[in-house]
């Protein structure tokens, strides 16, 4: 093998495992504190009573990040979790998402 691809090929190792760690999985310990100001409206721990707001509590992981990205980027839309979710880096949506998941009846 000539050693300019050995070069390019540790590039690319370098950069694959560069960009799977930088997002760590979602931490429900770091989610709880993060997930302060949703209570207002999704209820204490993501229990909502109200049907305005939908319950959080036990969700999929995947989907409400799903939903937290949609929101951001405005492919979902509903001017007050826009306006919530355009500050949430990568890694609070993986947090949120885990601890959200984590409540269960
Ligand atoms: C001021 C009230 C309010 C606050 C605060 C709030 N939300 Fe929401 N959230 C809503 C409303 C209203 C909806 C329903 C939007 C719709 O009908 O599309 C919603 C929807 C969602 C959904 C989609 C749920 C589903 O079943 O599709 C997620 C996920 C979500 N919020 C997460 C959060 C998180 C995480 C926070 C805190 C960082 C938060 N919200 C803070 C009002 C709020």
């Amino acid at each position: 093998m000539r050693k300019s691809h050995v070069r390019l090929i540790t590039f690319f190792i370098l950069l694959l495992s560069a960009t799977t760690n930088s997002l760590a999985a979602g931490d429900k310990e770091k989610g709880k504190s993060k997930a302060i100001h949703c209570q207002v409206c999704h209820g204490k721990e993501g229990f909502s009573y109200n049907p305005l707001y939908p319950v959080l509590a036990g969700q999929h992981a995947e989907y409400i990040i799903k939903q937290l990205k949609d929101f951001k980027a405005g492919r979902r839309l509903n001017p007050i979790m826009n306006e919530i979710a355009k500050p949430l880096t990568a890694q609070d949506m993986e947090d949120l998402a885990a601890y959200f998941n984590s409540r269960r009846r």
